[in-house]
């Protein structure tokens, strides 16, 4: 077997070293929060502040550190963002012009990356190297072997803190070109706080889903709630984008097991894993778990593979019609489309599928309805008014899937909140909508 602890010590760098390697115009890869290396990423950030170098860009997504060039007028010009579906961070330096945007579905962009972008550097948070050479990008696999197929150089930055994914994306330290090692916590999100609200939400959507069916829980508190709404079910599996801290209490728990899954029966599937230490400790060298690439795990086609595959995302806004706003207050940027349609589409073609959008039916203290006649100008559209399938609020569930829109609106009038519903029939019967 080759001396690969020689490899690796040949290749070791400090993250000072590999940023002097940096010149003007470099494009950067890095993938979901839990593996963006932030110790490389400050490096270069500090030697642009310092030196000549400009015209950087680092494609990312949902940032995991407040990662400087996000937010900070002396790099603007000289290093900036590129979102490919927005964290808090991101968000922010989207609105304030320090960030682009690319809009898109989250399963298309390993193909997206393929076809038209190339990486001067891939930068990549690993767990330690095995006796095999192998580094593990345990918690975040969605389009990084993309990045890497067409990126020049790799930067690996080694935190013992990583965990290590027996199935999932591994690089060799043959394809590495420099190697820092940083130790240190891994990124985490605040708990989400899960109110009486979403509570009853959770719970309205709970009673939809049966004994041994597949799931799939977007980024909100509402799919917090309804994860926490499921611990009384059996035989749950688990098949879904983002995997949270409430799928690990679902598995510890016994609620799910995967063991009535069509497709990877006795493994959870998910293209990344961000929320807490207790996530990253579940899967490290846990062999019921598989964190595949997004065009994978995300198509539609392999989703409905499972039977009743129940997909519950969050939303801002939803129209009479059922056009759903996920991505944006009126003009302001929020997030990305990331995997809502995927689900919603994979759902209801799966046996058994349904798909719930689910969310509070006011914003801002009550003042805002979220159930709208017509959505804010400069709303983005996520999911359509063709493919959307259940919408919830604490009031109740709406089915819009197949229905006529005269029924639509009714139904959505009747989950709004009481206080806007007058409003809504108002301006409905006006449009000609309520027959
Ligand atoms: N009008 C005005 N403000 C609104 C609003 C509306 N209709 N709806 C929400 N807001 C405000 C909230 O008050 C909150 O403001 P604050 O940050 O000042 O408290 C903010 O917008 C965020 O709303 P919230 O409901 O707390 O969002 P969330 O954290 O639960 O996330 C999405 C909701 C839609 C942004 C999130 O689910 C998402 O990114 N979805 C798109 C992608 C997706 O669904 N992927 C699925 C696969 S993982």
């Amino acid at each position: 077997m080759a001396d690969y602890k020689a490899i690796y010590q040949q290749k070791l760098k400090t993250a000072a070293q590999v940023a002097e390697m940096v010149e003007s115009g470099w494009v950067f890869g890095m993938d979901a929060a839990p593996t963006q290396a932030d110790g490389i990423m400050n490096a270069i950030a500090e030697h642009v502040r310092n030196s000549d170098v400009k015209g950087l860009k680092v494609h990312l997504m949902l940032d995991g550190y407040p990662f400087p060039f996000l937010a900070d007028d002396s790099l603007d010009g000289k290093m900036n963002g590129v979102s490919w579906f927005s964290g808090g961070g991101l968000r922010k330096a989207v609105n304030g012009g320090y960030a682009d945007l690319i809009p898109g579905y989250y399963r298309d962009f390993p193909g997206v990356i393929r076809r038209m972008y190339e990486y001067d550097a891939y930068v990549v948070s690993v767990s330690p190297m095995d006796s095999h050479g192998y580094f593990s990008l345990a918690t975040s696999t969605s389009y990084s072997q993309a990045m890497i197929d067409k990126a020049k150089r790799i930067f690996v930055e080694v935190n013992e803190k990583q965990p290590r994914c027996l199935c999932g994306t591994q690089l060799h330290v043959s394809e590495v070109t420099a190697i820092v090692e940083n130790t240190h916590d891994m990124p985490v999100l605040p708990p989400t706080k899960i109110d009486e609200t979403s509570k009853i939400i959770g719970g309205y959507i709970a009673e939809q889903i049966p004994d041994g069916a597949c799931i799939q829980l977007g980024i909100g508190a509402i799919p917090d709630a309804v994860g926490a709404a499921l611990m009384t079910k059996k035989d749950l599996g688990i098949h879904t984008e983002m995997f949270t801290t409430s799928m690990v209490d679902l598995l510890e728990s016994g609620a799910a097991n995967n063991s009535k899954k069509q497709i990877h029966r006795g493994k959870t599937v998910t293209t990344f894993a961000f929320g807490s230490q207790r996530i990253y400790d579940f899967i490290n060298d846990n062999p019921c778990f598989e964190i595949l690439p997004v065009d994978y795990v995300n198509d539609p086609d392999v989703i409905c593979q499972n039977d009743n595959f129940i997909s519950i995302n969050a939303a801002l806004e939803v129209d009479l019609f059922g056009q759903v706003c996920a991505e944006s207050v009126g003009t302001k940027h929020m997030s990305g489309s990331g995997g809502q349609v995927d689900y919603v589409r994979g759902a209801c073609q799966s046996k058994g599928g349904k798909s719930f959008i689910a969310f509070t039916s006011t914003a801002k203290g009550g003042t805002i309805s979220k159930i709208k006649n017509i959505l804010t100008p400069g709303a983005i559209v996520t999911t359509s008014k063709n493919d959307v399938d259940y919408i919830v609020t604490e009031y109740g569930i709406a089915h819009l899937r197949g229905e006529t829109l005269s029924s639509r609106a009714k139904q959505l009038i009747a989950i709004a909140h009481p206080d806007f519903r007058d409003e809504l029939k108002f301006d409905a019967k006006k449009r000609g909508i309520i027959i």
